[in-house]
């Protein structure tokens, strides 16, 4: 390996840039980023040829929102439980679209990874016993899910940081990636720039690990912040022409917080699983007599129906999401809702002490809000949580493109049509260890990146970028995305129809036009973010709403209301990729047989014994 970081200034074509030349980009600096950092130094990657890069400041991503947990099955409190049951609840989950190579590498490694950041120092809840304690998560058939208390990426997160700093892993942070750098099918490095200064970076580096999160933002009612998961990720490997998979499997989170009370800025946001992991119950609000008694708003308790007794009266509330998702949006458009458009969930049967304990910041966060949550319930409506899509890549998390790399949410395979809780971090996990072991291996053996050829390429998309930044069009990106976001949540949302889809397409297409004659103020401006975050969503947008079309029947997260079954013909993939005149091309693949130990695991026919919480 030759040289450590290279940073010098070139002017050619009046486009400035900075030059950093590494072995390895790491693109994206929650979880799967980091642990793929770590894994790499960790197997005597010199750290100094490896840079992370991330939007904000170090210890800060999309991964501090995962709550509830982390799965693997340890086996704490229920012997039963073993990694094959976990691929097995895996693969019924994802209605048998998963990639079971993929299942088996995470549900396999994830014992010894748990106890792997229990070493780290990872803040794990703990039985009396000191073991790493679990708890029920839905649809899950042990209780297999390990834990912080209800903040459990951020602790992840806070872990992995720390150990890469004590690895002198390099994080560079404010720097949006705009471009991958490919020729004849091979990664050359990244271009983007520095949201803080404004200024043009090109990283030359022969092998990239794109670690970007997914797209779920691009949904009006959301549980990231706005300005994460908008889709760069698969966008980004999907313009350098890598192919993107599943791109139609959108998760609806059943408790994304509703209500006036919580004020906008926690619309959408979420209410753990863990609430219902730990007991919590939901309820309508057909109650008209405490209705007319004076509204539900401030009510104590929530005197509604139990309705998941008529959805699911086995596993109730902890169904699996989708199950539990359309359970709620049906009660709210049969008017059985609140009058802000939620139904309640509450936990005020269990003790004060034990809340606190085991779901810490929900406790805070609503006790800020006005809410004691060992008094009253709090309104929740489905929220988008997950894209099951993402990049196609092989058992090494490596794309179609020699040398660039998916990870985390970015990529597609483990989760199939629908993702159970506490999965998310896991993978990231996972796949974070096994790529950065594979990388490892073969860096020695690749070609440095060209320095023309990526400058020519790199070039001449900068040039672009700055035409883009001083634009002087008629259209704000934001409103733009804000439409894009209101056409994927009324057209693409929790319920789809043909019909509906048709007319999202036409919609993104009519977005896609204004976004060719936008208003932006400059490179460092919002409007410049939202110009890029813009020119992502679009092929992404295209490709929910494409895959959702193609997909004529119902199957986990998506749910046709003109075709409501799940048809045999359609245990396949939808694999989208770029046409050679560049328009998106949608074929279907067949999707792999599992495994003689996993086949048997899912021939048990394990599932969760809700009643066990009661
Ligand atoms: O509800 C939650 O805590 C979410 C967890 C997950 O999506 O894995």
């Amino acid at each position: 390996m030759s040289s450590p970081h290279r940073a010098d200034a070139d002017r050619r074509d009046s486009v400035s840039y900075e030059t950093v030349d590494l072995g390895v980009l790491v693109i994206g600096a929650g979880a799967a980023g980091a642990r793929a950092a770590i894994e790499l130094v960790e197997q005597g990657v010199d750290p100094e040829e490896v840079l992370v890069i991330g939007k904000r400041s170090h210890g800060d991503a999309h991964t501090t929102w995962a709550r509830g947990g982390i799965n693997g099955a340890l086996g704490t409190h229920d012997s039963e439980d073993d990694w094959t049951v976990h691929a097995a609840d895996t693969i019924n989950e994802g209605h048998h679209l998963n990639d079971p190579a993929k299942v088996e590498t995470v549900t396999k490694r994830m014992p010894g990874l748990l106890r792997e950041l229990d070493e780290w120092g990872m803040p794990y809840s703990r039985t009396a016993a000191g073991d790493i304690d679990q708890r029920y998560f839905g649809a899950q058939s042990f209780r297999r899910t390990a834990f912080a208390g209800d903040h459990t990426g951020e602790s992840l997160l806070n872990t992995l940081v720390e150990r890469a700093r004590s690895l002198a892993i390099p994080y560079r942070e404010n720097v949006y990636i705009t471009r991958l750098l490919e020729s004849d099918g091979r990664i050359h490095g990244a271009a983007g720039f520095d949201m803080d200064t404004g200024e043009f970076v090109l990283f030359e580096a022969a092998t990239v690990v794109l670690a970007a999160g997914g797209y779920t933002s691009l949904y009006d009612r959301h549980s990231s912040r706005d300005d994460e998961n908008t889709g760069d990720g698969p966008a980004l490997a999907y313009q350098a022409g890598a192919r993107l998979m599943d791109m139609e499997f959108v998760q609806f989170h059943p408790t994304g917080m509703v209500g006036a009370r919580y004020g906008a800025e926690w619309d959408g946001r979420l209410v753990t699983e863990a609430v219902r992991g730990e007991g919590g119950r939901l309820f309508n609000d057909e109650v008209s007599e405490s209705k007319a008694r004076g509204g539900s708003e401030e009510r104590r308790s929530p005197g509604g129906e139990r309705f998941m007794e008529r959805y699911s009266p086995d596993q109730m509330e902890l169904d699996a999401r989708d199950v539990v998702a359309r359970a709620i949006a049906q009660e709210i458009s049969e008017g059985r809702g609140t009058d802000a458009g939620g139904v309640f969930l509450d936990i005020s049967h269990r003790d004060r002490s034990f809340i606190r304990a085991r779901l810490p910041r929900m406790y805070e966060r609503f006790a800020d809000l006005g809410v004691d949550l060992a008094e009253d319930p709090v309104e929740v409506a489905p929220t988008a949580h997950y894209g099951m899509g993402g990049v196609v890549v092989d058992e090494t998390g490596e794309t179609d493109i020699s040398g660039l790399y998916a990870i985390g949410e970015t990529m597609a395979g483990v989760h199939g049509a629908n993702r159970l809780g506490g999965n998310s971090l896991a993978e990231t996990i996972a796949f974070g260890a096994v790529t950065g072991e594979a990388i490892a291996e073969r860096l020695d053996q690749r070609d440095r990146a060209a320095s023309d050829t990526v400058a020519d390429h790199a070039r001449v998309h900068l040039a672009a970028l700055r035409r883009l930044a001083d634009s002087d069009g008629t259209y704000d990106p934001e409103a733009l995305m804000d439409d894009l976001r209101a056409v994927l949540w009324d057209h693409a949302g929790i319920l789809r129809d043909r019909e509906t889809l048709q007319e999202g397409l036409e919609q993104v297409r009519a977005i896609r036009r204004r976004a060719a004659d936008l208003s932006v103020g400059g490179l460092t401006s919002r409007s410049f973010e939202f110009a890029m975050n813009l020119t992502f969503a679009l092929d992404v947008a295209e490709a929910i709403l494409r895959g959702a079309a193609m997909r004529t029947e119902s199957r986990g997260a998506h749910a046709r209301t003109d075709s409501p079954d799940e048809h045999d013909e359609w245990q396949r993939n939808i694999v989208v990729s770029r046409g050679s005149l560049g328009s998106m091309r949608l074929d279907t693949a067949p999707v792999p047989e599992p495994s003689d130990a996993v086949q048997a695991a899912l021939d048990a026919g394990f599932e969760l014994d809700y009643h066990q919480l009661e």
